[in-house]
């Protein structure tokens, strides 16, 4: 079955189209990272009128790419939550007119479950396709999740962020002191040639009961913005040390919830994606945990792609799922929150 994916729920235009839900033919990514660049963060009404200009000529160079035609797609997967309401609208009214056009079926699908299927897309770079069950770590701009997985859309969402998200705060820290856009990779960046022991900043006392899984990141982002003197540890300091000092401590954060839930599940295979799961100290200090399997997603595939989107939606299609033309997108997640006893 050839799926065309479809993903505007951000800052991304994305088109791909997918064989049999693991076999890329295409997979096109136009970014608005420039036209967002200068107010340092994501415009919401921005991001949708690029959509609505750019998504006819991404999608067409995704079959292009493909060496397909309009006739030769079997069905649409299309993101419909969560993100930006407006730029959800986009992709989701064009995928409704596409099929609707071609008389094919759609399927709308969930981010976050996406970027957990992404691994198991076959590419160059992919050498490793996890198996269920297995611990799923979803970090990007707006949700921090810990589930355990038995299936593509199977999931248990064992711990989230109780206030911000792992991005969220790479990112407001990257803005308050001008480092750049976008906020993590350029934290990433900077991280490498500082002293991450320039700064101790404080991890939240979130380990215990209910909260075992769970991360905050709010404490730690008021720490590095409004009380840097509180948290050195040196005298003179660099922008460097304190991307480093932030990074490192924001990992730990991730991890400490991250291992209980391997401890507690006795589950050792990890599965990471979104935007995040790009971090290249988060990905050292996996790698280093020689009891764990840890996959990533190749880069291409971390950040928002509608190769996932098409991947995880062909699963859906072939149990006969597809959705109604009057499908509602919805900029939150909806059963995927954690079920607190
Ligand atoms: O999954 P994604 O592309 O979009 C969302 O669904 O949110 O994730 C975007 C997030 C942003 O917060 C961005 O700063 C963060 O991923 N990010 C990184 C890195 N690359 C992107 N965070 C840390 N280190 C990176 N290398
Ligand atoms: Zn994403």
């Amino acid at each position: 079955m050839t799926v065309l994916g479809i993903e505007t729920s951000c800052d991304e235009c994305a088109a791909a189209v997918v064989k049999d839900g693991e076999i890329i033919l295409s997979n096109v990514i136009a970014t608005q990272i420039p036209y967002h660049a200068k107010w340092n963060g994501v415009v919401p009404e921005l991001a949708s009128r690029k959509h609505v200009e750019w998504i006819y000529a991404v999608t067409k160079e995704a079959l292009d790419k493909a060496l397909l035609n309009v006739s030769d797609i079997d069905a649409v997967a299309v993101t419909s939550q969560p993100g930006l309401f407006g730029s959800l609208l986009v992709g989701l009214s064009f995928a409704k007119a596409f099929v609707w056009s071609q008389n094919i079926p759609y399927i709308a699908v969930d981010h976050m479950l996406a970027h957990l299927y992404a691994p198991r897309l076959i590419t160059e770079n992919n050498s490793e396709i996890p198996e269920y069950p297995f611990l799923g770590l979803l970090v990007s701009g707006g949700h921090t999740i810990i589930c355990r997985a038995d299936n593509f859309d199977d999931i248990k969402v064992l711990g989230t962020t109780i206030d911000d998200a792992a991005g969220e705060a790479f990112d407001k820290i990257a803005k308050y002191y001008n480092f750049g856009y976008p906020g993590g990779a350029v934290i990433d960046k900077m991280a490498r040639n500082g002293n991450s022991e320039a700064f101790r900043f404080p991890m939240p006392s979130l380990h215990k009961g209910n909260h075992r899984y769970d991360v905050s990141y709010s404490g730690i982002k008021n720490a590095v913005i409004n009380q840097l003197d509180t948290f050195k540890k040196v005298q003179d300091f660099t922008n460097e040390d304190i991307a480093a000092s932030f990074q490192k401590t924001a990992v730990e954060i991730l991890l400490r919830a991250l291992l209980n839930a391997v401890e507690d599940t006795g589950i050792t295979t990890i599965v990471a994606g979104g935007g995040v799961a790009a971090n290249s100290y988060l990905r050292s200090r996996l790698a280093a945990q020689s009891n764990l399997r840890c996959i990533f997603p190749p880069l291409e595939l971390c950040g928002d792609n509608a190769a996932m989107i098409a991947g995880i939606g062909y699963h859906y299609l072939k149990r006969g799922e597809s959705s109604p033309l009057d499908l509602a997108a919805s900029s939150r997640v909806s059963g995927f929150k954690k079920k607190y006893p």
